[in-house]
């Protein structure tokens, strides 16, 4: 099929290439020239596992382009809008902005007929609204939210583990086929697929998010108790996911969750929530959300509490700064939000990251980063585990004793054997254990 995609982050550029692996035939459309260009020539412009590789094989075989230009969008049958729906600037909301702007620039290279297809993550009611200008311009609209996971993007892109079909009444059975056909293989592997209206299909990406999001809080708030209590959260999380119905997944305690989606999602819910009248029913979110932020912090109060109170002057390693392993994304990190503030004390802080340097040194040019995990241990009187990489897990803890001038390790993801690192001469704190 002739697909194109608008917005080529970590999600379109996924897709694009994704789609057209699976034989389509795909051009990506985005504004930002640099970022066309390094697609073009077969460069990521973020760090994702598999995606070079895709990207590649797609560009070789002539049916993957990317282009600033709308208009070269306009031979496509499926138009799927992936651009970003970030915080506003000045509230809880989301900003719709990116995706107004995709649609208008989109109109006027519409076919007759052409089915667009929405896939960012929007609050409720965006697609009866944008139903209407599409429509007039004789095409129709689809809402098909994504949940693919940063770090597993190609995979979750190309075998998703379910499909949801906002789609018009009017039209539901054309355009369900539509999106059958576009993701023929993951139909052909039997993967649910739930075609509804639009509201729902707006819905189920907020409440998915909603849920993850609550289920982390609820064991960090469980580590809030059991670090009052003596207890450790971890095991209370392992008997906790014993039950069937809880299930361990997602109750890892820690410095909480953070990345371009699920902050700003139960945010853009609880807003839109509010509009419709029924804040009430998501209030919940605004704790959640406290609970997740109040992490950080508990953080930065361990490692000042570990130097005596005095952080100013002292140096600090801070391993992990990507919101997540797997991924260059730092967007709301945990990671990067506690070596900001610990620098902000005045401790000097110095951060690694395999992959999400570059992204930090963007946004705060005031840190010192180190090339590998060594350096930055090199002489530091606390060392900070903030994001779960591999390399961080398996860090040896003798040979770790040897770089740093105290052995004290605050492990913000509670991935690191207590028993071991205390074995080897070392204080270690978890959260909540
Ligand atoms: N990143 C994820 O893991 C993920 C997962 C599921 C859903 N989502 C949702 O997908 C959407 C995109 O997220 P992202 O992480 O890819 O964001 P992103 O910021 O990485 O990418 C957005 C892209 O859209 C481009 N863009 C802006 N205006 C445009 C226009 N008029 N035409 C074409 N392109 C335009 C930007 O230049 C940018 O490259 C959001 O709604 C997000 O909530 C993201």
């Amino acid at each position: 099929m002739k697909l194109s995609v608008f917005g080529c982050g970590y999600l379109g550029a996924v897709h694009a290439a994704a789609m057209a692996s699976l034989g389509h035939d795909v051009v990506g459309i985005d504004p930002v020239a640099d970022k066309i260009a390094m697609l073009s020539a077969g460069r990521t412009p973020f760090f994702e596992p598999g995606l070079p590789e895709i990207l590649t094989a797609s560009l070789a075989t002539g049916r993957l382009r990317f282009s600033t230009d709308p208009a070269e969008a306009a031979d496509a049958d499926v138009h799927f809008i992936g651009v970003g729906t970030p915080q506003r600037r000045d509230g809880a909301g989301a900003d719709l902005t990116y995706v107004d702007q995709a649609v208008a620039d989109l109109l006027p290279h519409l076919k007759p007929g052409a089915l667009v297809v929405g896939k960012s993550t929007v609050p409720v009611g965006t697609a009866a609204r944008l139903a209407e200008p599409i429509a007039r311009a004789g095409g129709r609209l689809a809402w098909n939210p994504e949940f693919l996971r940063e770090g597993y993007a190609v995979k979750d892109t190309i075998e998703p583990d379910r499909l949801v079909y906002g789609v018009a009444d009017a039209s539901r059975e054309q355009d369900a086929a539509i999106l059958d056909e576009v993701y023929a293989s993951a139909i052909a592997a039997r993967t649910p697929r739930i075609a509804t209206d639009y509201a729902t299909a707006e819905l189920v990406k907020v409440a998915a998010n909603s849920f993850l999001a609550t289920k982390i809080s609820f064991i960090n708030a469980m580590a809030e108790i059991a670090e009052v209590v003596g207890a450790d959260v971890t095991q209370l999380a392992d008997a906790l996911g014993h039950d069937s119905r809880i299930g361990r997944r997602f109750l890892n305690a820690g410095v909480g969750f953070g990345g371009g989606c699920l902050p700003k999602d139960i945010r853009a819910f609880a807003a839109r929530a509010e509009e419709l009248g029924r804040g009430e029913s998501v209030a919940f979110l605004k704790q959640v959300d406290e609970i997740n932020l109040r992490r950080r912090q508990r953080m930065v109060d361990l490692v000042v509490d570990s130097l005596g109170g005095r952080p100013h002057g002292r140096r600090v390693a801070v391993l992990g700064l990507a919101f997540k392993p797997y991924s260059d994304d730092v967007r709301d990190s945990p990671a990067l939000d506690i070596a900001v503030r610990l620098h902000g004390l005045g401790a000097v802080v110095v951060s690694h990251d395999p992959e999400a340097i570059p992204n930090s040194r963007l946004l705060h040019p005031q840190l010192a980063y180190a090339t590998s995990a060594e350096d930055a241990l090199e002489g530091a009187e606390v060392v900070v585990l903030v994001t779960e990489w591999n390399a961080y897990r398996e860090l040896d803890p003798v040979e770790t004793a040897a770089r740093v001038a105290r052995p004290v390790i605050l492990d913000g993801r509670n991935v690191l054997d207590p028993v071991a690192w205390r074995a080897a001469g070392w204080n270690y704190t978890g959260m909540g254990r």
